[in-house]
């Protein structure tokens, strides 16, 4: 992530105080790994909302525990830019790591296809489908299974499909894709260590696949697939986008929209696992006369399936911080906040606040409810300001279908969700992404009688 400390260390002292309990090198990393939003919380009673912490070698950062830091991501004085030198492999060249003037002109020529109405044209809805039921229609026919690997094997067939990959391609693409993201290992000097080498070939692969992509869509002037959206996009000047562009942010759709999507879906299933309330609840929404791809996109409220999956990603939301780094002072909370230092919005501290999401620590979709048009603070999980996250219509209409068809499934059957072993709800692991633990099995059983009358 850069190196602050040399830019900030005499202001830092001065102003704002700096978190106890760093470990010698990994600094605070221990601690995010199982408890960030403990953390945050420790930090913020004991010294309020800015405070410094040791994310790591090198990694000095001014963590900002406060829904008000969600401002400070539309801020001009912030910078996305240190992405490209600590991750140049995996974001280099890509909206995530563009400030200003270049990321809005990337972002304006890659937006069309991300609208509502247009996801809603698209063949995406049909594809999530497709690839859902076609996987969760075996789970019966195993004791258990793997919730994460499971889910995240679907999440990636859903990104490579809606990206246009020939379904006999799909086998090569996750080979590769899997190798490309070793790339998000840090590296520390110049030239790549070894597994950097793997990602960066693994990388050109991809960029080779999709720049035939982008080709074809270009020769034969296609306005409708999102590749050939993206491929044909245009900023406001009415130029091109350059094909590298076109390729790099192509990649980092995959990468953008998998994890993510996994990790969260993941947490919907798991809590539903735990709950048979909330699956009766679900089944009953799912019923078989529903067309549950328009109840995915449904935008005049959030079905039981949406508030699920928005809960799951308020108490876990996968990328549960972000970085900037600051390009000119900034004044805050009587301080000085120096050019140079790196601020970290805790979206994981931010989405518990007590006095938006009472009892924030429960796991409540219900409490969704009566707010069907989520303000900045409802959609912190995604991000805010320019950055903001450009497949949210995806992301949502993924979720909320996800737990749909497993709904439909459930009721067609007569079968429950459970977690194997009749294990309890497990703590998240943190770092890199907010994920379950490795070994959180789920299984379906018998519903009891009359569960789905
Ligand atoms: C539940 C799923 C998702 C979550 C929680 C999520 C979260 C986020 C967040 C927090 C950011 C902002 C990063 C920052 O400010 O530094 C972001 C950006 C982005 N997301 Fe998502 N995302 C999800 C799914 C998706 C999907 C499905 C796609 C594409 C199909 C996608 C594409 C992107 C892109 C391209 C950006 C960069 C936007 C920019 O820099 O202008 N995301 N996402």
């Amino acid at each position: 992530m850069g190196n602050a400390d040399a830019d900030t260390r005499g202001a830092s002292k001065r102003d704002f105080p700096v978190l106890d309990g760093a470990l010698p090198v990994l600094g605070h990393m221990a601690e995010m790994y199982r408890r960030f939003p403990a953390l945050c919380a420790r930090g913020r009673a004991k010294h309020g909302p800015l405070f410094w912490i040791h994310g790591g070698p090198g990694a000095r950062q001014l963590m900002y525990a406060d829904p008000a830091a969600l401002s400070l991501l539309k801020s001009p004085s912030v910078s996305t830019s240190f992405y490209a030198e600590g991750f140049g492999a995996l974001l280099g060249n890509t909206l995530f790591s563009f400030d200003g003037d270049e990321h809005r002109r990337v972002r304006q020529a890659v937006t069309p296809p991300f609208t509502p109405q247009r996801v809603r044209q698209s063949d995406v809805l049909e594809i999530i489908t497709s690839a859902v039921d076609a996987r969760i229609d075996k789970w019966e026919r195993t004791p258990s299974f793997d919730v994460a690997s499971e889910v995240g094997e679907i999440a990636l067939e859903i990104i490579f499909r809606i990206m246009g990959v020939p379904v006999e391609r799909l086998a090569a693409w996750r080979t590769q894709y899997k190798r490309f993201l070793l790339a998000g290992l840090p590296s520390t000097g110049k030239l790549p260590n070894p597994l950097q080498w793997v990602a960066i070939r693994a990388r050109d692969w991809l960029d080779a696949q999709l720049g035939e992509m982008v080709d074809e869509r270009r020769r034969s002037g296609d306005y409708k697939s999102l590749v050939g959206e993206i491929a044909n996009g245009r900023a406001d000047d009415g130029a091109l986008i350059d094909r590298g562009l076109a390729v790099s942010n192509l990649r980092l759709l995959t990468f953008a929209g998998h994890e993510t999507t996994a990790s969260s879906i993941s947490w919907s299933l798991i809590h539903l696992a735990a709950s048979t309330d909330l699956q009766r609840r679900l089944a009953t929404e799912a019923d078989d006369d529903a067309d549950l791809a328009a109840l995915a996109m449904d935008g005049s409220r959030f079905t039981l399936a949406e508030r699920t999956f928005r809960e799951a990603l308020r108490l876990y939301p996968p990328i549960h911080s972000v970085i900037r780094r600051v390009t000119a002072p900034i004044e805050l909370e009587g301080g000085t906040i120096p050019k140079g230092a790196l601020i970290n919005v805790p979206f994981v501290h931010i989405l518990r606040d007590a006095l938006r999401f009472p009892d924030p620590d429960r796991f409540d979709p219900d409490r969704w409810k009566e707010r069907p048009r989520p303000g900045t603070l409802e959609t912190a999980m995604f991000g805010a300001g320019p950055h903001f996250c450009l497949g949210y219509h995806i992301a949502i209409a993924e979720g909320t279908l996800f737990n749909l068809l497993v709904g439909r499934l459930l009721r067609r059957r007569g079968l429950a969700l459970a977690l194997a072993g009749g294990a309890p709800v497990p703590a998240p692991i943190f770092l890199p992404l907010t994920h379950p633990p490795k070994a959180t099995r789920l299984c379906l059983v018998p519903a009891s009688k009359g569960a789905y009358l």
